[in-house]
């Protein structure tokens, strides 16, 4: 199922100018597709991110009889079965390169009066389930893994769920999600404390959705056997996705970027925060609420930046957007310092030691440690970086050519069409001289 005979030639220099929408967010395309397809009544989404992530979720949901229209210029029509209209799927669910997908279904699933399988491709198969099948067990449900606690997981249809009390020892927006979906099913109430912000789509979601949910500080509680009332969503640009123009406009000479539409909910916007302390020249304009989530343009030029002690704090706020923050060190003045970010290892790839390998083959002294990196901002030269297959490893890496001295060459990008099909169209119509190649590069 894998494709990996893609990769990039990126040429160094140039620029990044102009205006642009990168596409819907990938967290709420997928929520948008659940929560739509438990609902009673007709949910039409807007924005709807057309990448083989959302896509796995879509198809999860078609295999156990919802009908789901598009996408078609990403607008997507669901007609929701109701909290209890979901029917067993005739094959395993196979979920691609998705963990947003296995672990939120997983806590669906463990609901539901049939039994599933759930796999997906080989990084999917290799990341940490137990986070999720060790709470859902607590619960009652049956979940089956590997040794390891790895996919394919089984779900069994059990006796029912009863709700609990979880204390979450990562912060984890998917464990979270997870357990709230499960807790639909359960009896009696599900609470879920985080030790640290993270993203709230789940939550905010459901409110869309007329289901009661309660937070109270760190403590996010739901009661089963309410329902959920159709609703239209209109999913925002993904903050993850503008990053890396962020970044590029950022390093890059002569830049002025303006990024449109972009989610700026407060439990996303660490990469803000922290280009904002690397000295980044950026400005969040035109800044409004659509359908419960906060929306706006954020313009970005060439800056100088300098290093940081990243706060811990902003660490689950900004977790996908490490690689190409990385690559903004390595540009800045100065040492930066991130630390309490182990996470990065469990990811699509070891985004701590894959990132560390290419900027250290691009001449940057990056030094990984067991929860982050050191980086000491320096010239980049080109190279060869091979991306592991995580197509935020390869965007990353795709901007870092803005300020090298050679051409960047990246191997393994296929999965970029995981969360942003059409990178390299608009990364050149932005500026970046960048090449997509089909085959491996010799
Ligand atoms: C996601 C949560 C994050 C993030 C992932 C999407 C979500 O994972 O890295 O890309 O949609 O809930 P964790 O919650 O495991 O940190």
């Amino acid at each position: 199922m894998q494709n990996n005979t893609i990769s990039f030639r990126v040429q160094p220099g140039g620029t990044l100018r102009g205006e642009a929408r990168v596409p819907g967010d990938k967290s709420i395309s997928h929520r948008s597709i659940m929560l739509g397809a438990l609902a009673e009544g007709t949910t039409r989404v807007t924005g709807f991110l057309e990448a083989e992530d959302c896509l796995a979720t879509m198809n999860a949901f078609r295999a156990m009889g919802v009908e789901i229209e598009g996408p078609e210029n990403g607008r997507v029509c669901i007609q929701g079965v109701g909290l209890h209209g979901l029917r067993a799927p005739k094959d395993p669910l196979y979920l691609g390169n998705s963990g947003t997908s296995m672990r939120l279904l997983c806590g669906l699933l463990a609901g539901q009066h049939f039994d599933s399988v759930l796999t997906g491709d080989v990084s999917l198969s290799r990341r940490p389930m137990k986070r999720v099948t060790e709470p859902l067990r607590s619960m009652g449900a049956v979940v089956e893994t590997t040794e390891t606690g790895t996919a394919p997981l089984k779900i069994k249809a059990g006796g029912g769920l009863r709700g609990i009390r979880y204390d979450m020892p990562v912060a984890s927006a998917q464990v979270k999600s997870c357990l709230l979906l499960a807790g639909l099913y359960g009896v009696g109430q599900t609470c879920v404390r985080e030790p640290a912000p993270t993203r709230d789509h789940t939550e905010r979601m459901l409110a869309g959705f007329s289901y009661p949910v309660d937070r109270k500080g760190d403590t996010v509680c739901i009661q089963p056997d309410g329902k959920l009332v159709a609703c239209d969503i209109d999913v925002p640009s993904d903050i993850s996705s503008a990053a890396f123009f962020m970044v590029g406009a950022a390093i890059a000479e002569g830049a002025d970027v303006t990024l449109q539409h972009v989610g700026i909910n407060p439990t996303r916007t660490g990469v803000l925060d922290i280009l904002r302390l690397m000295d980044a020249d950026i400005q969040v304009l035109n800044t409004r609420e659509m359908g419960g989530e906060p929306v706006a343009d954020i313009r970005i030029r060439s800056s100088r930046l300098r290093g940081v002690e990243i706060p811990e704090e902003l660490v689950p706020l900004a977790i996908d957007e490490f690689p190409v923050l990385f690559v903004a060190a390595a540009c800045a003045e100065g040492e930066t310092r991130l630390t309490g970010a182990e996470e990065l290892r469990v990811k699509e790839s070891d985004r701590i030691q894959v990132m560390a390998d290419g900027l250290r083959i691009l001449g940057i002294d990056a030094q990984p440690t067991p929860d982050g990196m050191i980086v000491r901002g320096g010239k980049l030269s080109g190279g060869r970086i091979n991306s592991h297959g995580d197509h935020r490893i390869a965007m990353a890496f795709s901007m870092a050519a803005l300020r090298a001295g050679g051409s960047i060459e990246i191997e393994d990008c296929a999965n970029v069409n995981t969360s942003f099909p059409g990178f390299v169209e608009l990364a050149r119509k932005m500026g970046l001289n960048i090449t997509a190649i089909c085959g491996e590069i010799l």
